[in-house]
């Protein structure tokens, strides 16, 4: 059987860490050559860094590099695409980096704090999307676009009005930019996780391990938070063939949570 990502090149933003870095390690399982664009080349929660463990792993004939890479710079993206280039060419880009602070009412949020969250989740998403639309016309192969969202860009969450309105208009993004570039092939999707088991969710905005579990397990119908493995497996299938007539979609992955009462 072919691999799913068989002679494609990823590049995959916030690659580093949590979920990023297990979307690399899947894409590499499934035979893509992948770029990993971290502003940090060591994972937040530990271990080796994403690249080194691709190129390790012997199951994975795959090609990885780390390029440091700040999303909300042009020029950094510019490299990662670069790089992507350098194996071939540009076919599937992740959007997945993003931060979740200031995490407090409208009312203790500190304006730069504010800018600098809209600054990575969302207009540094739109500069991805720009650089790798930009690639994957002049290469002329179409390409696979995700960009990460969250449960909070469909729905309100108290004390997370910048992040919620950062993933809100990702997703608009994407539906947006799918209509216009699906005529070259390129398809654009979104990927809405719910709690799903990272430093994100573990340090930053803390709810796995803390007084709250127990009531946030109540509201997951599946009774258990995600792993990264979970939103790597629907990034992968977005990013294959498998989901070809797919585009403009946005695809919740929460155990259940945001469409049950
Ligand atoms: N963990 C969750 O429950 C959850 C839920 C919904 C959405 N998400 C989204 O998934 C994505 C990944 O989250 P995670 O939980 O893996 O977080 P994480 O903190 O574990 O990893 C995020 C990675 O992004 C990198 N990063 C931060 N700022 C960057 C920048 N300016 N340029 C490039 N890289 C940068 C970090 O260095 C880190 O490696 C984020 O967009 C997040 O908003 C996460």
């Amino acid at each position: 059987m072919t691999a799913l990502l068989a002679e494609k090149t990823a590049v995959v933003t916030g690659a580093a860490s949590g979920i990023g870095r297990q979307i690399a390690h899947t894409f590499a399982s499934h035979g893509a050559d992948v770029v990993v664009a971290d502003i940090q080349e060591e994972p937040r929660e530990g271990g080796t860094p994403t690249h080194e463990l691709i190129r390790e792993d012997t199951a994975t004939q795959a090609e990885a590099t780390f390029v440091e890479c700040d999303v909300t710079s042009r020029d950094d993206v510019d490299t990662a695409v670069a790089a992507a280039t350098e194996f071939g060419g540009l076919d599937i880009m992740v959007n997945n980096a993003g931060i979740v602070g200031p995490t407090a009412p409208i009312q203790d949020i500190d304006p730069d704090e504010y800018d600098r969250l809209l600054e990575i989740n969302l207009d540094g998403t739109y500069t991805c999307c720009q650089a790798a639309v930009e690639a994957m016309l002049k290469r002329g192969e179409g390409g696979s676009i995700v960009n990460m969202s969250s449960v909070a860009g469909i729905a309100g969450y108290a004390n997370l009005t910048p992040y919620s309105m950062a993933k809100g208009g990702i997703r608009m993004l994407t539906y947006s930019l799918a209509a216009e570039v699906g005529q070259h092939g390129i398809r654009v999707n979104a990927i809405h996780p719910g709690v799903i088991e990272t430093e994100m969710t573990t340090s930053d905005f803390p709810i796995v391990g803390t007084d709250e579990e127990a009531a946030t397990l109540e509201t997951i119908p599946l009774g258990r938070f995600g792993k990264p493995e979970d939103v790597a497996n629907v990034t992968t299938f977005l990013a294959s063939d498998l989901s070809s007539y797919v585009t403009a979609e946005s695809i919740v992955v929460d155990g259940g949570a945001f469409r049950s009462a």
